[in-house]
């Protein structure tokens, strides 16, 4: 069984399964699209997480989408999940849901997505996607989600902001070789780029007239970690919702969650769920 998360891995799952729900009910009118569920981080089939709910163990995505018996059903359930034995399991509990158009392979997202891109360029005017990449970290190349351009699917993407690359952005920049190629791997841009987005160079002169660099890292790094992917994704898909934050239970944000897709009212859809979302958890007041 996967273990991790809080609160936030039932938030996200929750927000997703909406938003199925709601995909399916407008394709439901539409029957001469065939539709693919995609899930290139399935994980083990049911998780268990950390505290605050009455019951640890929740039911992952897999199972959720895979159980919408109404308005329609998708035509094709692909899961990609890396680890051969979680990948086993998942099937196992899948094949209690459903057999027929459900597929696990226990490969890489990455292949994965450019295998997804390449089947949807040449089957793009019958298949439409629904897509959801849920990783723990930085695992996802942006090489892999660019090729999506053009493409006619609805993405739901976790971005660590608050993990991996925020700790790899150390706070003087000095950054080892192999963080700086895994930074440019996931945000798709050069190491120079990665420096002038995040870091100031302040010149100062010390006690004997010598002049220094310091190098300071951005204050609001997560921010700008954010701000920087939502205008990669906006390079690949038209419209991009609002992001909802994942916090931990010292409210310290770890993951943003959001929709990309070349449908407006895709978005629209994701923005009204992702609202209620928030209203739910803090309040009738926020927005
Ligand atoms: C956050 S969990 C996914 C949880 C899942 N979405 C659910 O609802 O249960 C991430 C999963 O991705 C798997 N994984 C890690 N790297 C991967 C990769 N490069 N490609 C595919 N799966 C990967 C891990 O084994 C882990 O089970």
């Amino acid at each position: 069984m996967n273990k991790f998360g809080g609160i936030w891995t039932f938030e996200k799952i929750r927000i997703l399964e909406k938003y199925a729900k709601a995909y399916l009910e407008i394709m439901k009118d539409r029957p001469y699209w065939k539709l693919i569920y995609f899930d290139g981080f399935a994980g083990s089939g049911d998780i268990e997480v950390d505290g605050v709910m009455d019951d640890n163990i929740i039911h992952g995505a897999a199972k959720k989408i895979v159980s919408i018996q109404e308005p329609r059903l998708f035509d094709i359930y692909y899961f990609v999940e890396l680890n051969k034995k979680k990948a086993d399991s998942l099937k196992v509990t899948l094949d209690q849901v459903r057999k027929s158009g459900v597929f696990v392979v226990s490969e890489d997202c990455n292949k994965k997505l450019i295998d997804l891109a390449n089947f949807l360029s040449i089957n793009g005017k019958t298949y439409k996607a629904l897509a959801f990449v849920d990783p723990c970290g930085m695992e996802v190349n942006w090489n892999s989600v660019a090729r999506l351009k053009n493409m006619p699917v609805d993405l739901w993407i976790l971005v660590p902001t608050g993990l991996g690359p925020n700790r790899m952005l150390t706070r003087n920049g000095e950054i080892p070789d192999s963080w700086f190629s895994k930074l440019e791997k996931f945000f798709g841009i050069s190491k120079e780029l990665i420096m002038s987005t995040f870091y100031t160079k302040l010149e100062t002169i010390d006690l004997f007239g010598e002049k220094r660099i310091e190098v300071l890292k951005n204050t609001k790094a997560i921010e700008k970690i954010k701000q920087l992917y939502t205008n990669k994704i906006k390079e690949v898909f038209k419209f991009v919702s609002n992001p909802y934050e994942l916090e931990n239970s010292t409210h310290c944000i770890m993951y943003h969650f959001f929709l990309a897709s070349n449908n407006k009212t895709a978005v629209t859809i994701a923005n009204d769920i992702i609202r209620k979302t928030k209203n739910e958890k803090y309040g009738t007041n926020f927005n």
